[in-house]
C-alpha cells in the first residue's frame, strides 16, 4: 500500500467513527476551542514560515481572510512589522485574542464573513488566506475569488496557503459526507459549519484561473499546507 492509498484508508476510518459526530457552527467551533488553538495549530509552524517568506516584499496593506489569532500575521509582521493589516473573520474572540498579541500593529479587525464583506477595487497590495477556504464548496468560492481579484491593486497576489485533496477520491469523500450531514444537521443552510471540503489542486487552481488569476508558484509538500501564490 502506497502512503497516499494509506492516507486515504485513514480518512476513511476516521470518517466512519465519526460518523455520529454532529455539525458544528463554524463561530461556535472555534470560540469553544480558543484555549488550545495556537497549541493545535502548531503542527503548521514551518507552514507559517513559508506562507510568510512567500509574500513579495514591498506589500504595504494586506487583507487576511479569515485570520483568526493570526498565526501567519506573526511571521508576517515579524518579516515587515510596519505592514498595514486588516484581518477579517467570523469569530470576535478569535479577533480579540489577535488584536491582544498585536495592539503596537497597524491591525484592523472586521468581524463579518468574508463572502459578505466588501473588498473594494483595486485596493489590496496582497489578500492571503491560511487553513480557512477548505471549509467552502466551489460553488461559493469563484464569486469570492472574482471579488478577490478585483479588490487588489494591478500586479497584486493573493496568497492562499491551504488544506488540498490529495485526489478526487478524498475531494469527492469529503463533499459527499459534507452533504450527508449538513441534511441531517439542524443547524439551517445560511449558517456556516466546520466541515473539511478541501478541493485538489487541479481544482483549486481552475477556480482562480477561472476569476482571471495567474498562477505563479505552487508549494505543494505533504507534509506542509499547500501554499498558492496567483497574480492578478
Ligand atoms: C483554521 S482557522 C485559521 C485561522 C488563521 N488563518 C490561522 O491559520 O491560524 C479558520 C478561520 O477562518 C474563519 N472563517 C471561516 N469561515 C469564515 C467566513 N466565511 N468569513 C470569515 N471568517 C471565516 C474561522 O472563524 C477561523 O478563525
Amino acid at each position: 500500500m502506497n502512503s497516499q492509498q494509506k492516507y486515504l484508508q485513514d480518512l476513511k476510518q476516521w470518517l466512519h467513527e465519526t460518523s455520529d459526530s454532529p455539525l458544528e457552527e463554524m463561530s461556535d467551533f472555534f470560540t469553544k476551542r480558543l484555549d488550545g488553538y495556537e497549541e493545535h495549530m502548531s503542527v503548521w509552524e514551518k507552514s507559517y514560515r513559508l506562507f510568510a517568506q512567500a509574500l513579495p516584499s514591498g506589500c504595504q496593506e494586506i487583507l487576511d481572510l479569515g485570520c483568526g489569532t493570526g498565526l501567519e500575521l506573526d511571521h508576517i509582521w515579524q518579516k515587515d512589522p510596519d505592514i498595514k493589516v486588516t484581518g477579517v473573520d467570523l469569530c470576535q474572540s478569535m479577533l480579540d485574542k489577535l488584536l491582544e498579541k498585536h495592539s503596537d500593529k497597524h491591525l484592523t479587525t472586521v468581524c463579518q464573513d468574508y463572502f459578505q464583506y466588501d473588498f473594494g477595487y483595486g485596493v489590496w497590495d496582497a489578500v492571503v488566506s491560511f487553513e480557512s477556504l477548505h471549509h467552502f464548496l466551489p460553488e461559493g468560492k469563484r464569486e469570492l475569488y472574482r471579488k478577490i481579484y478585483h479588490g487588489l491593486k494591478k500586479g497584486g497576489v493573493f496568497l492562499l496557503g491551504d488544506y488540498i485533496a490529495c485526489c478526487d477520491e478524498e475531494e469527492e469523500l469529503l463533499r459527499s459526507v459534507y452533504l450527508k450531514k449538513r441534511k441531517q444537521s439542524p443547524i439551517p443552510d445560511n449558517h456556516f459549519v466546520h466541515f473539511d471540503i478541501p478541493l485538489t489542486l487541479e481544482h483549486e487552481s481552475r477556480l482562480l484561473q477561472d476569476a482571471g488569476f495567474i498562477i505563479k508558484k505552487v508549494r505543494n509538500n505533504p507534509d506542509n499546507a499547500t501554499i498558492i501564490i496567483a497574480s492578478s
